[in-house]
C-alpha cells in the first residue's frame, strides 16, 4: 500500500486526481490535507469519501504540528502538493496569502518530508512560472523561470525551494509544470467555468484587453495521468512540463462556449486589461512524451463540450458556489 499525502484535494485539480486514482488503484490510501478555503469543496470528493483507502483532513499545509502529525500518524511515503492559492486576479487584488501558502506551506511540507524521509515528493507546478511568449516558440523545461504576477512568482519560489532542497539535501523530488486546465469542479472565477456559468445566468462575459491572449488548454484528466506517471516513474530531481499543444485565443473559447450554449454573442463584454497580462503561454512537452510515454488522451473538441455539459448537468454545484465570497469578489473583481 503507498501512503500518499494529498494537499488541497478538495480543489479542482486535486479533487479530479482522487476521485480519479481511488477508482484506477487500490493499492493507493490517500490522505487529503486541505484548508478549505474558498476553492475547497468538499462536494468535488462525493465519489470518493466513502472509499476505504480515503482520509480527509481540514487543515493548513502552513501548519507544522499538525503535517508532522499526519506524516507520522500516516506513515506518509509519498506527497502531491496540489495546495495552492492559484488565481491570477486575486494574486493582483490581495498577494500575502499567495506567499504564505504557495511558498511557506511548500516549505513546511518539505522540511517535513524530509524529516521522515519521504520517496518522492511531487511538486504540482504551473508553465506561469516561465512568464509570457511572443508568437512564436515554446516553454522547455530549460526555458529561464520569469513569473510575472504575484501568483507566477510564489509558484516559482516554491519551485526553487524544492529543487533546493534535492541540491543540498538529496531529497527525492519531482516538478510538474503544467498549462491551463479545464474539466468539471473548476471554480468558477477562471475563464472557462466563469464564461459557461455567467452565459447560462445571461450575464455579461468580461473579456479582458483584446480577448487575443493565449492559452495552451488542457483537460484535467490528461494532467493528473501525467502527474501519475510523474509521480511512478519521473526521474529525481527532474522538472516535466505538461501540455496537450492545444492553444486557444480567449474570444475563440468565449465565441465557442457561446455558440455551443446557443447565445448569441452580444453578450461579450470587453474589460479594462489585467495588469500585467500575459500574451501567450505554449507548453513542449516531449521531454514526459520521450521519456515516460505519456499523451494525452482527450481531443479539446471532445473534452470541452463534456466540461460545458456537466456545468449544464450540476446546476445546484455551482449554484451555491456563486453566493456569498464569489458575489463580493466578483464585485470586486469586475465593478459590476
Ligand atoms: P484550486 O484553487 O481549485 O484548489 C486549491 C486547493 O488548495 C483548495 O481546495 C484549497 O482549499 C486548498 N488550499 C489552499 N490553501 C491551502 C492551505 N494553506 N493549506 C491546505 N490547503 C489549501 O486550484 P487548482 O486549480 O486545483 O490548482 C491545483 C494546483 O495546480 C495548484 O498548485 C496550481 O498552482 C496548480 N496548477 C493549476 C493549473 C490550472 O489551470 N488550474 C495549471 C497548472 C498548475
Ligand atoms: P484564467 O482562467 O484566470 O487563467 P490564467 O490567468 O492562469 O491563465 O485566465 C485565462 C485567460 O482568460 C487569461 O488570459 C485571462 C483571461 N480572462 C478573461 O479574459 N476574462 C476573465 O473574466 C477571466 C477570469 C480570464
Amino acid at each position: 500500500m503507498k501512503s500518499i499525502l494529498v494537499t488541497g484535494g478538495a480543489g479542482f485539480i486535486g479533487s479530479n486526481y482522487i476521485n480519479y486514482i481511488l477508482k484506477e488503484r487500490d493499492d493507493y490510501f490517500i490522505v487529503n490535507l486541505d484548508k478549505l478555503t474558498y476553492a475547497g469543496n468538499l462536494e468535488n470528493l462525493i465519489t470518493s469519501q466513502a472509499n476505504k483507502n480515503y482520509h480527509f483532513i481540514k487543515g493548513d499545509i502552513t501548519n507544522s504540528d499538525l503535517v508532522n502529525f499526519i506524516f507520522e500518524k500516516f506513515k506518509i511515503k509519498y506527497v502531491i502538493n496540489f495546495a495552492a492559492e492559484s488565481h491570477v486576479d486575486r494574486s493582483i487584488l490581495g498577494s500575502e496569502i499567495f506567499y504564505r501558502t504557495n511558498v511557506i506551506g511548500t516549505n513546511v511540507l518539505l522540511e517535513t518530508a524530509r524529516k521522515f524521509e519521504v520517496e518522492k515528493f511531487l511538486q504540482v507546478s504551473t508553465d506561469e512560472v516561465y512568464g509570457s511568449l511572443g508568437n512564436e516558440g515554446y516553454f522547455t523545461e530549460t526555458t529561464p523561470i520569469s513569473p510575472n504576477s504575484p501568483y507566477a512568482s510564489s509558484k516559482a519560489a516554491a519551485d526553487m525551494m524544492v529543487l533546493a532542497f534535492n541540491h543540498t539535501f538529496g531529497m527525492p523530488v519531482v516538478i510538474t509544470r503544467c498549462s491551463n486546465n479545464y474539466g468539471p469542479f473548476q471554480f468558477p472565477e477562471k475563464l472557462i467555468p466563469l464564461m459557461i456559468i455567467n452565459s447560462l445566468n445571461d450575464k455579461k462575459l468580461p473579456v479582458y484587453g483584446d480577448g487575443l491572449n493565449v492559452r495552451d488548454w488542457i483537460y484535467v484528466i490528461d494532467h493528473n495521468e501525467a502527474i501519475n506517471l510523474v509521480l511512478e516513474k519521473g526521474k529525481i530531481g527532474e522538472v516535466y512540463n505538461i501540455g496537450a499543444s492545444n492553444e486557444m485565443q480567449n474570444i475563440d473559447i468565449v465565441k465557442l462556449i457561446l455558440k455551443y450554449l446557443n447565445k448569441t454573442e452580444d453578450s461579450i463584454q470587453y474589460v479594462k486589461d489585467r495588469p500585467g497580462h500575459d500574451r501567450r503561454y505554449a507548453i513542449d512537452s516531449t521531454k514526459i512524451k520521450n521519456e515516460l510515454g505519456w499523451k494525452p488522451k482527450f481531443s479539446f473538441e471532445e473534452a470541452i463540450e463534456k466540461t460545458i455539459e456537466w456545468y449544464v448537468q450540476n446546476k445546484s454545484w455551482w449554484q451555491r458556489i456563486i453566493t456569498g465570497e464569489y458575489q463580493k469578489y466578483y464585485e470586486t473583481q469586475y465593478k459590476l
